[in-house]
């Protein structure tokens, strides 16, 4: 059985994490339920953390912690205890920071169409680093700033022209892509020449990200390879030297026992080498090397825990001729990824972690689409009101999730030595509510009773 961190079958046969028994935790604070372990996730920024100075002694490196994976602001805190920068993409995720309290000089900000709203929260709660992904952000990044007297420090969202072997959604890398500045085309060397004359922005480095979920580092080595011969063609062509490099993130995880991604240690070897072959090779000086990692610092570490309610027997045309559905509570509005790209999962009946999985069933969501989470997998037998556990959601899950079909969004608890503590508190049925407005004109024709 795949289980991770924390994750183990009690002695009553149930799934435990971080030392709560999951059917307690479905008794105090109901279902769907992300759970989210603490120790896996901080054992995991310092797995990182570790690797990357062990093996980059001469030079510094960072690892930034990418929010768009599970941002809430105890996972900014936990980030910041770990000595992680945070990369953020939005005005959103700037004020999650901001109220945690943050350090804001360790953030890191994304975005292909950064509103005028956006760069200017950004300039004036003084966020560390502005990843800058066109020419005209260049312009208009200068310009606010210059506004504002003040200068901003930078990188340069680059596309290094690989394309990665990874959902073609969630490919980032490749010369058809809205994210960054094309190296092949000319624009990237544009790029560094327009911001190095923007008198308002220090330009700092340059930055790629190749793709999300990697289940090899070979995509990831060919960009530190062409990333590290555009630094010396910068070198070479404008006199400016490269201080940082940042490769973004993309390692992938278990969501499946078949897949088999590298462990961080692997990638930081893999990823570091070449990037210390090249920069050698070329004669430049090390940067310092970033890495942006989200779903490997929080993807396993993340479990979601629902009741099951309805099952139903359906006769098919294909083998074995009847298709068992097994409905849980929740579905695509807390867990979006099985619909976007065919991702898949794996469950268990948390209640009967013990029993022999040989039940072959598709756990249907409750939404108004087909809203199939996983198709044709093996449980144990389950009766309406056990539990069952999908593994591997602490990423892009709680941060993806939606209120579709008007469903309340989910708590997220953090769990860690026997103690589960709420971190997201569970939507309620007022809060979809919280936005309506109801124009005085269709209030007074509904109390009027005026139809048509
Ligand atoms: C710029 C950037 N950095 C980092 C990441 C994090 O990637 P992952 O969660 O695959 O590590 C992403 C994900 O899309 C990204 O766009």
């Amino acid at each position: 059985m795949m289980l991770f961190g924390t994750q183990r079958i009690n002695e009553s046969g149930r799934l435990e994490i971080g030392g709560c028994d999951t059917a307690d935790l479905a008794r105090e604070f109901g279902t769907p339920l992300y759970i989210m372990d603490e120790e896996l996730m901080v054992e995991n920024c310092r797995r990182y953390v570790r690797a990357y100075k062990r093996l980059y002694q001469e030079g510094e490196t960072e690892i930034a912690f990418a929010g768009k994976a599970f941002l809430t602001m105890s996972m900014c805190i936990i980030a910041a205890r770990e000595g992680l920068s945070l990369d953020v993409v939005s005005a959103g995720e700037i004020n999650t920071a901001l109220k945690a309290e943050y350090p804001m000089e360790r953030i890191i900000f994304h975005g292909n169409n950064k509103s005028v709203e956006e760069i200017e929260l950004a300039l004036d709660v003084n966020v560390g680093r502005i990843v800058i992904d066109n020419l005209q952000e260049i312009d208009l990044l200068n310009r606010i700033a210059v506004g504002r007297s003040k200068s901003v420090d930078a990188l340069l969202r680059l596309t290094p022209g690989i394309d990665p072997h990874t959902h073609k959604l969630i490919r980032t890398g490749q010369a058809d892509t809205k994210f960054g500045l094309n190296i092949k085309d000319g624009s990237a060397m544009k790029g560094v020449k327009a911001a190095l004359a923007a008198p308002a922005i220090n330009l700092k480095g340059i930055h790629c990200h190749v793709g999300s979920q990697l289940l090899d580092t070979e995509a990831h080595e060919q960009a530190a390879e062409v990333m590290v011969a555009f630094m010396k063609e910068v070198l070479d062509e404008t006199g400016y030297e490269v201080e940082q490099l940042n490769l973004g993130g993309g390692l992938g995880i278990r969501y499946t026992e078949s897949q088999k991604p590298p462990s961080i240690e692997e990638f930081a070897e893999r990823v570091i080498g070449v990037v210390r072959r090249e920069i050698a090779r070329l004669g430049l000086r090390l940067p310092r090397l970033i890495q942006e990692p989200g779903r490997s610092i929080v993807g396993e570490a993340g479990a979601t825990l629902y009741t099951i309610g309805a099952i139903k027997e359906v006769p098919i045309t294909e083998d074995p001729g009847r298709r068992t559905y097994v409905a849980v509570d929740g579905g695509m509005s807390d867990n979006p990824r099985p619909a976007l790209y065919d991702a898949v999962y794996t469950a268990f009946v948390a209640n009967k972690a013990n029993q022999r999985a040989d039940w072959l069933v598709t756990i249907a969501g409750k939404h108004c689409e087909s809203d199939t989470l996983i198709k044709d997998t093996r449980i144990a037998r389950a009766d309406a009101g056990d539990l069952l556990a999908v593994l591997s959601t602490g990423a892009y899950n709680y941060s993806m999730a939606s209120n579709y079909n008007r469903f309340p969004s989910l708590a997220a608890v953090l769990v860690r030595g026997g103690r589960a503590e709420v971190i997201v508190r569970r939507g309620t049925l007022d809060d979809l509510l919280a936005n309506d407005v109801i124009p005085e004109r269709l209030r007074s024709a509904a109390t009027s009773g005026v139809g048509g």
